[in-house]
């Protein structure tokens, strides 16, 4: 599948990498040997399908242009929290021409301040040359406001550049200063993507419309290495395929009329997320860009605070059946197979490598909090100081992991083979090179530091929220590897509750101690825990917001654990955490109808 397209797009990427790749830090000793650009479908392979679409497959954008054949476009528009104010992410398929710029005020009518911000660029696959104006994202706009007034609304518009539109006037609220002993509400969500999450997303909707605070998504954010599912035979273990035969939407029947009028092109095999397929796409970058534009009714409006998670990594995890991925992406060979499967870090397009894209599409406070970049990073807002920990890498024995453990003797760097597809950082430093020890990673020593500094009498609550479990009913080996790194500071310190997902559905632990005991004496009802700061945390697995992969569920032969106390393996939906000075109340709202599928009260123990 090398062929002129390809040749031409090679030519435009590297034109576009040479002003800046200061957030892509890739490694290319060994050539990339894929096709030129990647697509998950036999029938079709070429960038824009056979031309008809799906229809679920074409999001409008952040900003509707004003022409009819727009040459820029704001397509993506996301907020994030910095210390005392705003920031405010956005995204064209084109560069600007000027540093990007955010209007701003008080009064709608009157936004008489400009903060001015700068831009990045990677050099992705394929490039916004190749795709629709409105449905690309390549440059990536970072402007902050600050110095302003906690729990104040403010208004702001991104003003028209090289091509692009002016945007609607918008509108965000600040943080409650840290010590404010106001309520507020939360939205905890993990494990998305647009397949199977309708329902997650349109009453995710209806809360920010609702004077929710933030939403904050634990990784595995738009699943856009799931883009070859409908290349891989159907395994049993493996509903995503291009039969699709067991995949499931929101709540089940009945479906959303989008999903089933929207008749497969002539020709298309139904490949992924519904009975009519065609819910994904085949392109991994289209699949961000879908997502992203897909969300900017709620990311334009509150804050979206996302931290990373295994799909974030790379262009893929894993090959299936007879090795069809390995074939695909090293020996750019469609419709094949190979004897084994090889997939390794250069078997991704350099630019879906080493976490590039989350890099890029996001920008948390990592810098501000002393953390590193939306990897790990905290902030404050009224009573709460809430953490994002990176359960990916920067831990001993993380689950992907950098290159130094991979070399063998006295080698420095790994050979080809050595490497593996998902191979990602180190983004902090490993004193010593030592990663066996978890003392020795900057994100383990900022943890500390970080939860040293909380003032409890301003912030009572302390939230983390990491991409993988700690406990689960579904063990693994991975939940050692990370309660090892994190437990024993957390609980040090006082941790009230830490979130994750990863597994697809929603578990409630009880309050935990150090290695897995159970705080009954924390346990006031089924409904009801007391806080025990020092002794115990509660733990949610709260991953089951959507996404193409469908639910997780326990095998007939394993038990539901002691530790246990909700499994709900069947509805999708994302949780509310509502915080008092004296009660955090987290409830799953299910995205079938908006019920509460779940309700936990925690009581600050009076000491
Ligand atoms: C793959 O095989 C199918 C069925 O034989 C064929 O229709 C299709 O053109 C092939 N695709 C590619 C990219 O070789
Ligand atoms: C302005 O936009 C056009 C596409 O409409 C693009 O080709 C050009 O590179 C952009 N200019 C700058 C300075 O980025
Ligand atoms: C897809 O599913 C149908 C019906 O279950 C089956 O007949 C067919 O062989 C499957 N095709 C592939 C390529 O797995
Ligand atoms: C692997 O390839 C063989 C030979 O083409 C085929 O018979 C078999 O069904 C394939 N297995 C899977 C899991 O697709
Ligand atoms: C590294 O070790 C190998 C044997 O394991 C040896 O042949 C080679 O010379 C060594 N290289 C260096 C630079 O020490
Ligand atoms: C990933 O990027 C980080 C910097 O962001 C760099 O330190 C690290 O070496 C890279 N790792 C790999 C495996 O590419
Ligand atoms: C937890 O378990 C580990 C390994 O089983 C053990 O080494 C450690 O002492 C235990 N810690 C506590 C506090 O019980
Ligand atoms: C508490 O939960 C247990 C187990 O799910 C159940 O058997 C019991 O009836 C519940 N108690 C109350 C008061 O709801
Ligand atoms: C829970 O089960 C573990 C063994 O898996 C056991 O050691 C522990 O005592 C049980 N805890 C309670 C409170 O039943």
């Amino acid at each position: 599948m090398k062929n002129t397209i390809g040749a031409v797009l090679f030519g435009t990427a590297l034109v576009a990498a040479a002003p800046s790749a200061s957030r892509r830090d890739v490694d290319t000793r060994f050539p990339y040997t894929g096709p030129a650009i990647p697509v998950g479908d036999w029938v079709d392979p070429t960038v824009n399908g056979n031309g008809k679409g799906f229809p679920r497959l074409v999001e409008a954008p952040a900003v509707k242009p004003k022409t009819s054949n727009p040459t820029n476009n704001v397509n993506v528009i996301s907020l994030a929290y910095v210390p005392g104010g705003m920031h405010i992410h956005y995204q064209t398929p084109f560069g600007l021409g000027a540093a990007p710029q955010v209007q701003w005020g008080t009064h709608q009518d009157n936004l008489n301040n400009i903060a001015v911000g700068q831009s990045n660029t990677y050099a992705r696959t394929p490039p916004c040359s190749l795709a629709p104006v409105t449905q690309c994202s390549e440059h990536f706009h970072e402007v902050q406001i600050t110095g302003l007034k906690p729990n104040t609304k403010y208004w702001y518009r991104i003003p028209a550049a090289n091509g692009t539109t002016e945007s609607q006037t918008l509108s965000f609220r600040t943080a409650h200063a840290p010590g404010d002993r106001s309520e507020f509400t939360v939205a905890v969500l993990n494990d998305m993507g647009y397949t199977n999450a309708h329902g997650t997303h349109k009453y995710l909707g209806n809360a920010a419309d609702d004077g929710l605070a933030f939403a904050w998504h634990g990784g595995d954010i738009s699943y856009a290495d799931d883009w070859y599912s409908g290349i891989l035979p159907c395994e049993d273990s493996w509903p995503v395929c291009y039969n699709g035969s067991s995949t499931r939407l929101p709540g089940g029947p009945p479906y959303p009329a989008e999903y089933l009028n929207a008749p497969l092109p002539a020709g298309e095999v139904p490949n992924q997320g519904g009975p009519q397929g065609g819910d994904m796409s085949v392109l991994y970058e289209s699949n961000w860009d879908l997502w992203q534009q897909w969300m900017s009714d709620i990311t334009t409006k509150v804050p979206y605070m996302v931290l990373p998670g295994n799909h974030e990594a790379a262009c893929a995890e894993f090959d299936g059946g007879n090795n069809t991925l390995t074939a695909y992406l090293n020996n750019d060979k469609a419709n094949s197979s190979a004897p084994k499967s090889a997939l390794n870090y250069y078997s991704c397009p350099e630019s879906q490598r080493n976490f590039t894209t989350f890099q890029h599409r996001f920008r948390m406070p990592g810098v501000e909090s002393g953390g590193v970049g939306n990897f790990w990073y905290s902030f404050d807002y009224g009573l709460a100081h809430f953490v994002s920990i990176d359960t990916e890498t920067d831990f001993a024995y993380s689950p992907e992991w950098p290159f130094v453990r991979d070399i063998k003797g006295n080698e420095t760097l790994p050979t080809e083979s050595q490497t593996f597809i998902t191979d990602s950082g180190p983004f902090g430093r490993i004193d010593g090179n030592n990663w066996k020890d978890n003392k020795a990673y900057e994100q383990y020593q900022w943890l500390a530091k970080d939860l040293a500094k909380v003032d409890r009498t301003k912030t009572p609550w302390i939230f983390i929220n990491g991409h993988r479990p700690m406990y689960s009913s579904q063990t693994a080996s991975y939940q050692g590897n990370v309660r090892n790194a994190f437990e024993a500071l957390m609980l040090e310190y006082g941790v009230d509750a830490y979130f994750a997902g990863h597994i697809h559905w929603y578990e409630r632990l009880f309050p935990l101690g150090r290695n897995g005991t159970i705080d009954t004496a924390s346990i006031k009802d089924n409904n009801t825990y007391y806080t025990n700061e020092g002794k115990s945390m509660v733990h949610v697995i709260n991953g089951m917001a959507g996404n193409i992969e469908s639910h997780s569920t326990l095998d007939a032969d394993q038990p539901v654990l002691n530790i246990t106390a909700v499994l709900n393996q069947r509805d999708y939906g994302f949780s509310k955490l509502k915080i008092t000075s004296t009660s955090a109340t987290w409830s799953f709202t299910k995205g079938a109808d908006g019920s509460v599928g779940d309700k936990l009260t925690l009581l600050k123990r009076n000491k």
